[in-house]
């Protein structure tokens, strides 16, 4: 990462080390212009999202895949734009330098734009994200249009939107057909045109994503949509192999999940034999 790297201004001559600063969303264009590929991963704690920030990622989803992953739903639709505002406070309170995106949440922004402005504030208030991520195309290009005008950054979202997995059938690759294809070019054209700074692309053939990338000004960050555009996206805990599964398109960086399970065998077998808690965990009077 080059871009958001600046030196402490010192008046000695001894060598600084560089200050990371925020990424702001001036940096969408740069990074697009100078072919830094951004890096995102969702996050949906305080936890979690302190580490990716420290280990250097430049953007944090607070997405609404928290209801799958983590609250036990069976899909995105229920979670609740309240239950949004607390993950996305947890995930932006503990992050320094990368920009919190937080995802509107299904039902909570389509139905005026409006609608789209009072959850898009009300998110931006009380959890302190510093952008907001929306699924759709043009038919919400004029919500866009209203929050981008207002102050508030966004993320589209295009390809295989979750929110509407009832309509399109299950989570399956979108824009396989020319048609389709034409179709999302000209939906990433109208969020462009709506002031969005960068737009997801999740689950669409790798040349669909390139082209998209190629005539779209603003970055697209894909999931699913191959190496052909301006950065990746994917949920954390595919990412870090929390369990034993991950989607195609994922892959696991890490076997965390087996980590936290070995630790935590320890820890019963240490309670059990009573090697735990030794002397050096222990107060004397
Ligand atoms: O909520 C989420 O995890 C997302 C990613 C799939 C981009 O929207």
């Amino acid at each position: 990462m080059t871009e958001h790297v600046s030196h402490q201004r010192s008046d000695t001559s001894a060598p600084q080390a560089p200050v990371r600063k925020r990424f702001r969303v001036q940096d969408f264009a740069r990074s697009k212009n100078d072919g830094h590929k951004l890096t995102m991963l969702t996050a949906y704690d305080g936890v979690t999202a302190r580490i990716f920030d420290e280990a250097g990622i430049d953007l944090i989803l607070a997405g609404d895949s928290v209801a799958d992953n983590m609250l036990g739903y069976e899909n995105t639709l229920p979670v609740s734009l309240d239950e949004m505002i607390v993950v996305a406070r947890s995930v932006s309170r503990a992050t320094k330098h990368a920009m919190v995106v937080a995802d509107l949440p299904f039902g909570s922004y389509e139905a005026s734009p409006i609608h789209a402005f009072e959850t898009a504030a009300r998110m931006m208030k009380e959890s302190g994200a510093h952008a907001v991520k929306l699924e759709g195309g043009a038919r919400i290009a004029e919500h866009i249009h209203l929050l981008t005008s207002s102050g508030i950054p966004v993320v589209g979202h295009l390809g295989l939107t979750p929110q509407s997995e009832n309509m399109l059938g299950g989570k399956r690759v979108q824009a396989r057909s020319d048609a389709a294809a034409e179709q999302l070019c000209q939906d990433a054209l109208a969020l462009q045109d709506a002031g969005a700074s960068a737009v997801v692309l999740e689950m669409v053939p790798a040349p669909v994503a390139a082209r998209v990338t190629e005539i779209l000004a603003i970055p697209t960050i894909g999931i699913g949509a191959g190496t052909e555009v301006d950065g990746q996206v994917l949920v954390w805990t595919d990412m870090a192999g929390m369990g034993d599964w991950s989607p195609r398109f994922a892959k696991q960086f890490g076997k965390v999940g087996q980590a936290l399970s070995d630790a935590t065998r320890d820890y019963i077998a240490a309670v059990k034999d009573v090697s735990f808690p030794g002397p050096e965990h222990t107060f004397e009077k």
